[in-house]
């Protein structure tokens, strides 16, 4: 079961510990500081140490010097505690009531329930006999009446990335596109989004031809996904929401290596982001009106699979020469953004586990962000950041897309041997509508992760879903270039 995690005016009777925030050079007065000193603690971020406090059993949380605090800092606190409590069933914190004046106490309340969600995330739906961890619910303790909402929507903006892991942790061969699929329908009917699915025939009858050529290789059907949002004030707007839903990358044809292949049920990291945010919206409420494009597939190597030569015409009627059949995202995405396009949204993002190239650049943990609209980039770029993701600018050179010019068909699905994530942007922005701020995320990097962090274990990150859920929450009409 999940954790709980609400908050109350004081320390319930049921806490068995009370985990408290401790600044550098400032530990409590209960505290022997000799043998703190003697231990090495000095309340440096990340430092956890439990001692017999006035009213029971406490946790001191290093958070570092007070006034180098960040709302990410309160973040990964609130993951430590979830991680190092974990033997006890009910702990109270008090933190959020103990920052210093500068930070945004509201801000760092839903962060801090993130993290005390994220911490105590695993995947043990593989495992034969699952450890159990026996916290079960943690209060967080606070007088100022503006945390209880905010610790309400941090709880639920972590349930959405949890929700993102879980698919992405889910195996290929287990989730396949029709599972993929039914699972986001029961979710959206649980929350209440309005939600429509495609199968093979209907995506035959849509003429989306990217979907159909990367899925003839496969044994599973392709499906195409859209949810709609709707608030309950007049919309300020519509974004649209598009997610790479590659179940498992094999490459096709143009076969990927043993290893290069390992990883690759993440591919769906895109789908499972929009997917984790759409389910937030509900309860988060962002005065936008929020559509989602999920093209469903996996990219594998049958007998009738895609060839490297063949050609395929995609939703915009614009011909594609498919010369690697591995740069399958770009294929898929192409039908999806011309759909979400002819809906005339004020602005779409997409998310995608585009490029190895883009790992290259910019290594695991960031994404790139390019886009067609400076203010977009920026607005994008500043939701990810008010999350506490890490995406970086790139630029999509108008020069470059001459790399991908074909002598058969209108484009080719690839560009040169350098500058690898940008040439597949600039793929992706030719199936735009014109006029339309639109941003691509090329998330391969931080959709996956090899080492556990503060946020999350290996495996699934579910990146892109805190960012997605505030740029809802924050939109702005996006002023033509
Ligand atoms: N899904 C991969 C990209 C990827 C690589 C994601 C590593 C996460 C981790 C994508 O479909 C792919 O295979 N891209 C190719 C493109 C190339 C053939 C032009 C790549 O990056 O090698
Ligand atoms: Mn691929
Ligand atoms: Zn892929």
């Amino acid at each position: 079961m999940a954790l709980s995690i609400t908050s109350a005016k004081t320390v319930p009777a049921g806490a068995k510990l009370t985990a408290v925030g401790v600044f550098e050079g400032a530990l409590p007065d209960y505290v022997d500081a000799d043998l703190m000193a003697a231990k090495g603690y000095t309340g440096a971020a990340g430092q956890y140490q439990t001692v017999n406090g006035p009213n029971g059993l406490v946790a001191m949380v290093g958070m570092g010097k007070a006034d180098a605090l960040t709302i990410e800092i309160v973040r990964e606190t609130g993951a430590k505690i979830s991680r190092s409590a974990k033997k006890h069933s009910h702990i109270a914190t008090t933190i959020v009531d103990e920052l210093p004046e500068g930070i945004d106490q509201v801000g760092a309340a839903q962060a801090f329930a993130e993290g005390l969600a994220l911490g105590a995330y695993t995947y043990t739906a593989q495992k034969s006999s699952p450890e159990q961890a026996d916290l079960k619910k943690v209060t967080v303790v606070s007088g100022v009446a503006k945390v209880t909402k905010a610790v309400a929507l941090g709880a639920a903006v972590a349930d959405g990335v949890m929700m993102a892991r879980d698919l992405v942790n889910e195996p290929g061969g287990s989730l396949t596109p029709p599972k993929f699929a039914a699972q986001v329908q029961r979710m959206a009917r649980k929350v209440g989004l309005k939600v429509k699915v495609m199968d093979k025939a209907a995506i035959e009858k849509a003429k989306l031809g990217g979907l159909l050529g990367v899925n003839q290789g496969s044994t599973h059907p392709a499906r195409f996904v859209e949810l709609t949002y709707e608030p309950d004030v007049k919309p300020k707007g519509t974004i649209a929401f598009v997610g790479k839903g590659i179940t498992f990358d094999a490459g096709g044809l143009s076969i990927k290596s043993g290893t290069g292949m390992m990883t690759m049920k993440c591919d769906m990291g895109g789908a499972a982001a929009v997917v984790g945010a759409m389910s937030v919206l509900p309860a988060s409420k962002p005065p936008v009106r929020v559509r989602a494009y999920i093209p469903m597939t996996d990219n594998m190597l049958g007998g009738n699979a895609i060839r490297p030569g063949d050609v395929v015409t995609l939703r915009n009627g614009k011909t594609m020469e498919i010369l690697n059949t591995d740069a399958e995202g770009r294929i898929v995405l192409a039908d999806a953004l011309s759909l979400a396009s002819e809906a005339k949204p004020d602005a779409i993002v997409d998310l995608a586990t585009l490029t190895g190239a883009c790992m290259v650049a910019l290594g695991p943990k960031i994404a790139g962000r390019m886009g067609n609209n400076e203010n977009w980039i920026e607005q994008v770029g500043a939701a990810a950041e008010n999350s506490g993701e890490r995406t970086w600018h790139l630029p999509l050179p108008a020069d470059y897309r001459k790399m991908f010019d074909s002598s058969v068909a209108d484009i080719k699905n690839i560009g040169g041997p350098y500058g690898g994530s940008l040439t597949a942007g600039l793929i992706l922005e030719e199936f735009v509508g014109e006029g339309i701020p639109w941003v691509h995320l090329d998330i391969a990097g931080p959709a996956f992760s090899d080492s556990g962090e503060k946020l999350h274990p290996k495996g699934g990150t579910g990146f892109g879903v805190r960012t997605l859920v505030q740029l809802a929450q924050d939109f702005a009409k996006v002023p033509k270039n």
